[in-house]
């Protein structure tokens, strides 16, 4: 019996194939060079304060988001630190976790965005992928609450210093201004859908077109 206490991964979550991450890196990428050289985002250039080279041509936002996740992109589902987190047993025995182990899933983005510490992609999880979404993920604050896969987002990079935990932290703050009646400021239509402007260095792409991604639903042990 030992033997058979599973050895947990660090995280569970969906991988990227290899195709998907690299399109994914390159509209991530396409946003940040179309928004650092967008008028009203030089307005607000000063939360990119150390972005700034001359504010006339072009904020560098892609050095800016200079710890950027190596290899394939991924979507955290639960992170289990290797079984030490609360309720990473229990997740990793639900049936729709050992079912999905290693299948093959669609998953749709449908926004990015950018705040002073991060950039990521938000998902829009199916019924189905909801499953596999552990209950105590979409809180900042024990308070919270918020629908259910709220926090859903692959971190495309973060600035100098900060970790990446905090991009689904990021997502759930606009979610919570959304909650709250703040649909953000329609700054236009840049490439690739609306952007919006919630103040404070938090920008929002709303993809005309989302994006599909193939992913593997797996465990990461590092
Ligand atoms: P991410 O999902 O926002 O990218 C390894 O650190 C991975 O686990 C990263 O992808 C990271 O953030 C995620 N992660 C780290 N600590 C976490 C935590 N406390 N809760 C949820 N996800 C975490």
């Amino acid at each position: 019996p030992s033997l058979e206490k599973e050895f947990l991964p660090m995280y569970f979550g969906w991988f990227l194939s290899k195709r998907s991450s690299e399109i994914l890196r390159k509209a991530g990428q396409a946003f940040l060079d179309e928004l650092g050289s967008l008028k009203a985002f030089k307005k607000e250039s000063k939360y990119f304060a150390s972005a700034i080279d001359d504010p006339k041509i072009k904020i560098d936002l892609t050095s800016y988001f200079v710890k950027r996740p190596p290899g394939v992109l991924h979507c955290t589902t639960k992170y289990t630190e290797f079984g030490k987190a609360a309720g990473a047993e229990e997740y990793a025995q639900q049936e729709a976790v050992k079912a999905s182990y290693g299948k093959g899933f669609t998953l749709s983005i449908s926004a990015l965005f950018i705040t002073t510490k991060t950039v990521g992609a938000r998902i829009e999880l199916s019924e189905q992928q909801l499953l596999l979404w552990p209950g105590d993920a979409d809180k900042i604050l024990p308070t919270d609450n918020l629908p259910r896969g709220s926090r859903a987002h692959i971190t495309l990079g973060c600035a100098n210093g900060v970790e990446a935990v905090q991009t689904g932290l990021d997502l759930l703050e606009f979610v919570k201004l959304e909650k709250a009646g703040n649909k953000g400021e329609q700054v236009g239509e840049i490439g690739g859908g609306k952007l919006l402007y919630f103040d404070n260095g938090m920008w929002m792409l709303n993809l005309s077109k989302k994006i599909d991604v193939r992913a593997i639903f797996s465990g990461y042990y590092g």
